[in-house]
């Protein structure tokens, strides 16, 4: 388009429209001062679709140039599985970069999704929360690639163990697997339940590769149950800390486990509910959430210790998704939902955002074992004030979107936020598998091949 025909078209806008070509404008000269590098390349925006500016920059020439975007702005780094380097970089020390080739899927195509995260088919109508890429500094990412992973993951179970949150990042992985399966009917739950319907568990089979990805529900890890006898009246519940959830016999022998935990672990979900520590027979009235956490922590490494083959599984803890209300917390009028942008500042993080992954790591390195890595979300996270379901976790039969004052600024819309997590899942997994088969050539191989042999899906 020439500057004339853009003239012309720009006089023919109307206020709204007018309003929000301005933001896409403000967000062009943002993304220049914070990210020359996209401006270098990829971020020509050739020109807008007149009735949906909002979709993002859906206009980039072809996917050829906005790989190649991604790669060259990330051009001397190495891959993450290349031989001997995945050591010595910290996938999750970066930035968020802008990439034309996301998201991954469309929530439109995934089957697999509960409503409360289908937030542009609940009225969201900002899309560029999909469109942000993580790059580690010192290393590149392998390009998710469904393909290889179940094929990885063939006669074998992958296991989420956790909160909502770690349901959110469950779903975010069956969308990302099932976009390679043509065949819906070949994706099921095992039991027949729905996945809008909230249970205990769900196990959904992939059954081209006999390969199952399993959700159970346990907030706190560690079992809660009736009190023991002679409590005082206001103990309702406690919380065994030394006592693994009752579903741990059901994924313990798991090929690969995600954990994690946190989101309940506060006055509010614990005592103020009358739920209270335990620990053996004993209730303990007067116990710190911090105190608690860190045991049920040490019970949690003990079970794999005690329980879990850690020569066949690998084990994973997922660090702490960070929330983002502003003005109030969930019951007392915190938002979220005008935020449109990431920050991609190198602000520091909260010392309230970093608690549970601040205890975790100390845990972990006074015990100094090794049998389990961190995916250390927590930062790369925080950054994201504007992938939160916000108002749009209400369907249109629910009647969404929810009211302003009853936001979720704890939960991701998909695709989203839970879709990175879930490509570092994908780095560290595959890390381990060819780091077993002691081959990184294929390794490196297989890096370079899924990032430039996938085709990105436009919206
Ligand atoms: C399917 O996978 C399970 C483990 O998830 C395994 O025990 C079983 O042998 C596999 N079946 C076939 C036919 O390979
Ligand atoms: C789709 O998958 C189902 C269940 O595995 C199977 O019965 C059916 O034959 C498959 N259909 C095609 C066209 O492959
Ligand atoms: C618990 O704390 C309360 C006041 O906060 C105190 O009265 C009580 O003695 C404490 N109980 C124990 C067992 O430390
Ligand atoms: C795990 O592998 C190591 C090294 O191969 C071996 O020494 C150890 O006995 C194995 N552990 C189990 C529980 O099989
Ligand atoms: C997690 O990552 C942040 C940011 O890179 C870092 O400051 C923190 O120390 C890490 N925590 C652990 C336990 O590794
Ligand atoms: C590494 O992978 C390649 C290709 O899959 C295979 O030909 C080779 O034998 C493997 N090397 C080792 C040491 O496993």
């Amino acid at each position: 388009m020439t500057h004339l025909e853009f003239l012309k078209k720009f006089k023919k806008l109307k206020p709204s429209e007018l309003g929000c070509f301005c933001f896409s404008f403000c967000f062009i000269v943002c993304l220049f001062f914070l990210d020359y590098r996209s401006l270098s390349k990829g971020f020509k925006a050739r020109g807008f679709h007149g009735s949906s500016l909002w979709s993002g920059f859906s206009a980039s020439s072809s996917s050829s140039s906005s790989s190649s975007s991604s790669s060259s702005s990330s051009r001397d780094l190495f891959g993450f599985l290349e031989m001997g380097h995945g050591e010595n970089c910290n996938i999750f020390d970066g930035n968020w970069v802008w990439d034309d080739s996301y998201p991954l899927y469309d929530s439109k195509d995934c089957l697999l999704l509960d409503d409360g995260f289908r937030c542009s088919e609940n009225g969201r109508i900002d899309s560029f929360y999909t469109k942000w890429r993580w790059q580690p500094r010192d290393c590149n990412l392998p390009r998710f690639d469904a393909k290889t992973m179940l094929e990885r993951l063939r006669n074998r179970r992958l296991a989420f163990v956790g909160d909502s949150i770690g349901r959110n990042q469950w779903e975010s992985l069956l969308c990302l697997l099932s976009s390679a399966i043509t065949n819906t009917s070949s994706i099921y739950e095992i039991n027949g339940r729905p996945i809008t319907k909230h249970t205990g568990f769900l196990v959904f089979r992939f059954s081209d590769f006999n390969c199952t990805i399993e959700y159970y529900r346990a907030p706190y890890l560690v079992l809660q149950s009736r009190p023991p006898p002679g409590s005082q009246k206001q103990v309702r519940t406690t919380l065994k800390l030394d006592k693994m959830d009752w579903s741990a016999w059901k994924w313990r022998h798991a090929d690969v486990i995600v954990f994690n935990s946190g989101h309940w672990w506060n006055l509010e979900k614990t005592t103020r509910e009358g739920c209270y520590f335990q620990e053996s027979g004993d209730v303990k009235m007067n116990m710190s959430i911090e105190t608690a956490y860190k045991k049920s922590i040490e019970t949690v490494l003990n079970f794999i210790n005690n329980e879990i083959d850690t020569n066949k599984t690998q084990v994973i803890f997922r660090g702490f998704s960070p929330v983002h209300f502003r003005g109030g917390d969930w019951k007392s009028g915190g938002s979220c939902h005008l935020e449109t942008l990431p920050d991609l500042s190198s602000s520091p993080v909260s010392l309230d955002t970093m608690f549970f992954t601040n205890i975790f790591g100390a845990v972990l390195s006074e015990r100094g074992d090794n049998m389990l890595e961190l995916l250390n979300v927590t930062y790369m996270s925080s950054k994201r004030k504007d992938g939160h379901a916000s108002v749009y976790y209400l369907g249109p039969q629910s009647g969404g979107p929810a009211p302003i004052r009853k936001q979720d600024c704890s939960h991701w819309c998909l695709p989203g936020v839970p879709d990175s997590w879930n490509e570092l899942l994908y780095a560290v997994f595959l890390k381990r598998e060819y780091s077993l088969a002691g081959n990184s050539t294929t390794a490196a191989a297989a890096t370079t091949t899924t990032t430039t042999a996938t085709t990105p899906s436009l919206i």
